[in-house]
Order: C-alpha cells, then structure tokens, then sequence
C-alpha cells in the first residue's frame, strides 16, 4: 500500500499550554523513535529472553522517584523491545502475523493522546460513528442486512465468546424452553481452541462434526449431527471462515442452510480467514457467510492494523444488546433506547464495559488507501502461498500437505522427525533469519507458512525453504 497521507493540518487556534522541557524532549524523542522503527526495512526480527537476563539487564524500572521518560525509552528501544519478536517482520511465518499499514500505526498514537472512551454512544460518538463505517465496509461484505452491525473488541477469542453469550442468551428465549438448562455448542473438527474455550467458559457441552478429507464442516455432516443429536439445547453452530491451522474454509453455505432449517443461531469464526472477503479470487469460498447470524474478523492478522482489534458483528445487534446490556444505576444515563437508529453502546454488544477505541487505527488506514488496496493486499498473500505451495509440491525434499485456500501452507520435509523440524525452527530464529514454528497436525509435525504481510516476497520464503 502507498505510505501517503494527504496534507493533513491540525487546527492551531485553540488554547494550548507549552510542554515543559522534558516533556518536550520526550515527544520529539518518541516521534522520532516511532519514524524510524517504522522506516526500518526489515525490521528487526528480535527474540525472547529469560526473565532473569530481562531483570540484569533491565535493572529496576520502577521507583519511587520515576526514572525519567528519556531512560523509560532507551531501556525500551535497547532491552525491552529486542526482546519481543516483530510480528511485522517479513519472514515472521508463525501463527498468525501481523503487518499494520504506516497509516493505521501512526493513528494508533492519535487514539491514544486522544482520551476517547469508545464504550458509549455519549461518550464516543464521533470515533464510533468511524468504527462502524469500517463494519458496515465488513458488513457488506459478508452480504449482511442494513440493520446489522457491533463493535471491534481485544480479540478473536473474545469476539467468538461474545457472539456465542448472545447466541445463548436468544436460544434461552426459544419459547417452551428452560432457560436454565445445559446448552450444546456445535463446531468443526478444526475449529479454534478459542471455540473449546468458549464451551467451557459457557460451561456447555461441545460436540464436533467430523470433517470431510479436506478438514472442512460440511453441511450434510452438520444436518447429520443435528439430526442424531436433536436441536433442542443446541445455541449456536460455529463455522470457521478460514481454519488458523490449514486455512480451510468450512462450507458455509451447507452449514447456513442447516442451521436456518434447525433455528439454530450460525456464528462464523473468520478471526484470520474472512479478510479474504475482500480478495475476489477467493470470495466465492465464503458464499453462505451472508447466513450467519453473526461473525468475527480481527483486523490485527490480515487486515493490516496494529493488534488489537477483533471486529464482532451480529445480523441484529439487539439480540446481542439484551446478552451483554449491563445495568447499574450510574449507567442508566447512557442507555439509549432506539436500536432502530442504528446507534447503541459498543458496551452493549460484548463482554466489556470500558474500551479504547480500538478499530479507529483500522478505519483509519481504511479509509487512507481505500479498499481496493486492502484487496490487492490480501491477494498479495493468497498469491504468495500458491506459488510457494506450487514449488513445494514440485521440490522433492517436501510434501505438502493441501494446496492452500488461503495463505497458509503445511508441508513437511520428508525424512524429518518432529525434533528436526524443531531444531531447523531454533536454528532460524537464532539465526535472526524468519520465525517458522512446526505445527502439529494429526500426531505429526509439520513446516507451516503463514502469510499475510504485503513485504513478504517469494524470495524470503524460497530463503527459509533453501534452509531445509
Ligand atoms: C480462526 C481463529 N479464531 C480465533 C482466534 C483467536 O484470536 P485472538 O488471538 O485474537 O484471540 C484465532 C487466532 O489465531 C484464529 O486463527
């Protein structure tokens, strides 16, 4: 994406008070260190050390006197921060990456010298009026009706808990049911462990579809499923829109039409997945997620904002109003009435009450680049992992494991055992060369590339497959 931002000027006429000197010294200092650890090209992939190297080498942060902002930062710049990974780095292959645009980093600093509270319409109106532009932009996406909308909580595992308090608190109001008995939690086989967490926060029973031979839910083993087990005390089915794992997308629109015929409530989990969305050569993979009842989506792995922002959006936000409301004498100021207006409390719809703005950096770079951007983006890394897996599956030493949907490729190098893959991995990172963490999948240890970072180039990951 291009790193421009218009001629931006701040109004200058309102009252100001000077910084005092150190004040002063410390925001040109922090400009500075910001600007430059954004031009660092790469950056810096870093490592973890132990906390007691960490407390030697940091010594005593906190002190009665303060130890002055100018040292706060320079222990930061030159022990704290070379002791976390750059997730943005362009060979940082593990998990999920993160790869923030310039414009969504740089307006995280505006967000927080703004002292927005994004938790109330009174409160915040203006940023949240620009958070659900960026969900209505998510919204359509997914083919969601006018009157849907949510709010950007921490993240995918507190967005899937959320969607599924709501989808329990709408089946506790089935009529003829006891809204005290045990609930049942339907998902894939490779489902996120956010999903299990989930069943057991909720303390509901969770039952898995077995996966077709591509690892996906299917729709006829869903209705098989909810044929054998009932739909009486199911509250929600969860589909994944892009396993963390492989990538793959359930089938979203087998798994739609089964929970519209069982009434049952259909939340899609696309933390990573469903920024593909916005990649045309992929969107017809997602057709169906326009039945959901609700979905998530975290800007901060392929949507290119700075962690941490999970967008949760529900088809009627009033189902998720009347799970998550909270009520207290000193907030009864704040409720609003009209949900028809399309305005209600971020706090209303998630588990939280209090809540930084999080998804202005988001809307922010979104509306810089335009989404075409974000589409090129995200086509970038589909791109990428095919033409990877396409040199993986032709190169002896591998075998890949499935051509990927997404971007994410799992292959393993024939003749290792799960030690070399893991020493191969240290080896790596110690080597300050890319962060390639084995996976394991079915028993076995696995090479996994997860790609979502626009700088990435074929020539990194033919780099990290020349060391195997
Ligand atoms: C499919 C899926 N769901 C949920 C999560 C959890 O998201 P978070 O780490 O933001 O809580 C992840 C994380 O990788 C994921 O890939």
């Amino acid at each position: 994406m291009p790193g421009y931002l218009g001629g931006v000027s701040l109004p200058s006429v309102r009252p100001m008070h000077a910084f005092d000197d150190q004040t002063q010294h410390l925001a040109d200092a922090i400009l500075a260190y910001v600007t430059e650890r954004m031009r660092l090209d790469p950056v810096p992939l870093d490592r973890a050390r132990s906390a007691e190297v960490l407390a030697e080498q940091a010594g005593t942060t906190i002190t009665p006197g303060g130890i002055g902002g100018s040292r706060a930062l320079q222990l930061f710049d030159e022990v704290l921060s070379t002791a976390c990974l750059s997730v943005d780095h362009p060979r940082y292959l593990s998990f999920i990456p993160a790869a923030p645009t310039e414009a969504s980093m740089l307006f995280d600093l505006v967000v927080g010298a703004s002292s927005i509270y994004g938790g109330s319409w009174m409160e915040g109106a203006g940023a949240i009026h620009a958070e659900n532009d960026a969900l209505r932009w998510l919204a359509d996406l997914a083919g969601f009706p006018a009157g849907a909308g949510g709010t950007f909580v921490q993240g995918g595992t507190l967005g899937n808990l959320s969607a599924l308090v709501a989808a329990r608190e709408d089946a506790r109001r089935r009529p003829g049911i006891d809204p005290r008995q045990r609930w049942t939690l339907i998902c894939g086989e490779e489902a996120h462990s956010s999903v299990v967490q989930a069943a057991r926060v909720l303390d509901a029973d969770l039952r898995v579809v077995p996966a077709d031979d591509q690892g996906r839910m299917t729709g006829a083993a869903l209705a098989a499923v909810l044929a054998e087990h009932g739909t009486e005390d199911v509250c929600a089915v969860v589909a994944t829109g892009g396993t963390t794992q492989f990538g793959t997308i359930d089938d979203l629109a087998g798994v739609g039409e089964a929970c519209r015929s069982a009434g049952v409530w259909m939340h899609v989990d696309g933390a990573y997945g469903l920024a593909g969305l916005a990649a045309p050569s992929v969107r017809h993979h997602f057709d169906g997620i326009e039945l959901a009842d609700s979905f998530i989506v975290d800007p901060h792995k392929w949507l290119f904002a700075p962690f941490d922002a999970c967008a949760l959006i529900y088809r009627d936000p009033r189902k998720a109003r009347a799970a998550h409301e909270q009520r207290a004498g000193y907030l009864e100021v704040l409720e609003l009435d009209d949900l028809d207006d399309g305005v209600f409390n971020p706090s209303d719809v998630a588990i939280h009450l209090s809540r930084r703005a999080r998804g202005l950096p988001f809307w922010f770079s979104l509306a810089t680049h335009g989404t075409d951007a974000y589409a090129q983006a995200v086509e970038h890394g589909i791109a990428l992992a095919r033409q990877v897996a396409t040199e993986i599956e032709a190169d002896e030493r591998f075998e890949l494991l499935r051509d990927p949907e997404l971007s994410i490729v799992v292959f393993q190098r024939r003749g290792w055992s799960a030690q070399d893959h893991h020493a191969w991995s240290k080896r790596l990172l110690d080597d300050g060369l890319a962060f390639v963490m084995p996976t394991v999948h079915r028993g076995e240890t696995l090479a996994r590339l997860a790609i979502v970072n626009p700088r990435t180039s074929i020539e990194d990951l033919r780099q990290v497959l020349a060391t195997m």
